[in-house]
C-alpha cells in the first residue's frame, strides 16, 4: 500500500516536471551568488569601511535574477582563525570568496581549501607574492598601486614645500623629516616610504631624515611612536609622512598632547581619505592626503565575482585583468582645494 502511494507521489512530480518543462511557463533559474567575506582585522578603520562597501554592493545585486548572500568574518590578526573561519565559509556553502589575508605571505591552506571545492578567490588591500596567485588559474587580486601612493603624496608634500616657505622652519634649505610606516612587510608600508621619499628627491627637495616609526596603521601607536621621537628631536621635525591617515592623526595627537603652538608644527601628510582624515583635511590640521578608492575597490570585487560565479564569457571578457589576474583601481590627490569632490554631501 505504502509503495503504492509512492510510485503515485513520483509520477504525479514527474508529470509536474514534464509539464514545466515543455510549457512556456518555465523560467531559467536563479543565479545565486553566495559571498564569504574573509577580513584580516576589522579595528582596522579603512579595510572596515571597504569591507562595509563590499557587502552593500552584494546587497545590491539581489534581484528576482540574482539571488545574493554574504557573510562576512572577521580574523582579529589571526591567520589560524582565518583559516578556519574559510573552511566553515566553504562548508557553508559560499560559490566565492574574498579574501583580505591576515598574513600576505601565507596563503596556501586558503588556496588548498578553495581549489578542492572549486570555488575562486579575490584577495584584496594585502596582495599575495605572485607565485602564490600562480598555484590556480581561478584566483585574483583586487587592489591599488603602492608605489603610485607614495608617489602622489610625495608630490604633494613637494608642492606644499615650495609653495610655503614657512614649512622650513629652521630655514636651512633642507626638510628636517619622520616617516610613520604601517605593517612591517605589507605591500604598502615598504613601497608608499620608497617612492613618497623619491618623489620628493625627484621634485629637488632636500631632505634630512631624523627617524621613523612603526605603528602598524594605528593611531594609538602612531601617537606613542611620535612622542618618542619628539622627545629625541622637539622641534626641529618639519614634515610627518604616514603611510595612512590614521597615524598621521596619531601623530598630531602627539603634538596635540604636549601642547605644541600651531608655528610649531610639521607639515602632515597621509594616505586613504577615510572619514576623519578628510575631516582634518578640510580643516588644514592635515596637508593633504592620497584617497584609496574603497568604493572603486568594491565594485570591481562584486563585477569580478558575479562573472565569476554566473561563468558568462560576456560578463567576464568586459572586466580588464592585467596579467589575467589583477585589477589596480586609481589613486587621486587629495587638498584642500579639491576636497568637496571627496566628501560626502551631508558635510
Ligand atoms: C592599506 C591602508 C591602511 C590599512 C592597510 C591594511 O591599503 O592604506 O590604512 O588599512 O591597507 O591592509
Ligand atoms: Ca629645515
Amino acid at each position: 500500500m505504502k509503495i503504492k502511494k509512492i510510485g503515485a507521489a513520483v509520477v504525479v512530480i514527474a508529470m509536474a516536471y514534464w509539464f514545466c518543462a515543455c510549457g512556456e511557463a518555465k523560467k531559467p533559474p536563479a543565479e545565486k551568488i553566495y559571498a564569504g567575506i574573509a577580513c584580516y582585522n576589522r579595528s582596522d578603520i579603512f579595510v572596515n569601511k571597504l569591507v562595509d562597501c563590499l557587502r552593500e554592493g552584494f546587497d545590491g545585486l539581489n534581484s528576482e535574477k540574482c539571488r545574493t548572500a554574504v557573510s562576512v568574518r572577521d580574523a582579529a590578526g589571526s591567520q589560524r582563525t582565518q583559516d578556519d573561519q574559510v573552511k566553515e565559509l566553504l562548508d557553508s556553502g559560499c560559490n566565492i570568496l574574498c579574501v583580505n589575508l591576515v598574513d600576505r605571505a601565507d596563503p596556501s591552506d586558503i588556496i588548498d581549501l578553495a581549489r578542492e571545492r572549486g570555488v575562486p578567490i579575490i584577495f584584496f588591500n594585502r596582495e599575495p607574492v605572485a607565485e602564490d596567485l600562480m598555484q590556480w588559474d581561478r584566483l585574483y587580486y583586487v587592489g591599488a598601486d603602492a608605489a603610485q601612493a607614495g608617489a602622489m603624496q610625495g608630490e604633494l608634500a613637494a608642492d606644499a614645500i615650495q609653495e610655503y616657505r614657512r614649512i622650513d622652519r629652521n630655514k636651512d634649505g633642507k626638510i628636517q623629516y619622520v616617516v610613520l610606516e604601517g605593517e612591517p612587510g605589507h605591500q604598502d608600508t615598504i613601497i608608499r616610504t620608497e617612492s613618497a621619499v623619491d618623489a620628493l628627491k625627484r621634485e629637488g627637495i632636500e631632505l634630512e631624515k631624523l627617524g621613523c616609526g612603526i605603528a602598524n596603521w594605528s593611531r594609538a601607536q602612531a601617537q606613542n611612536r611620535m612622542l618618542q621621537m619628539l622627545s629625541l628631536h622637539q622641534n626641529k621635525i618639519e614634515l610627518v609622512l604616514a603611510n595612512n591617515d590614521e597615524m598621521a592623526l596619531g601623530a598630531l595627537d602627539a603634538y596635540a598632547k604636549l601642547n605644541y603652538t600651531e608655528s610649531a608644527l610639521p607639515a602632515f601628510f597621509g594616505v586613504d581619505g577615510t572619514d576623519a582624515g578628510l575631516k582634518a583635511v578640510k580643516e588644514g590640521k592635515l596637508f593633504a592626503t592620497v584617497y584609496n578608492n574603497k568604493e572603486g575597490q568594491a565594485q570591481a570585487m562584486i563585477k569580478l565575482a558575479k562573472a565569476l560565479v554566473t561563468q558568462k564569457r560576456m560578463d567576464m571578457d568586459k572586466i580588464k585583468l592585467e596579467k589575467n589576474k589583477y585589477i589596480y583601481l586609481e589613486y587621486a590627490k587629495v587638498t584642500r582645494g579639491n576636497i568637496w569632490a571627496f566628501l560626502k554631501e551631508e558635510e
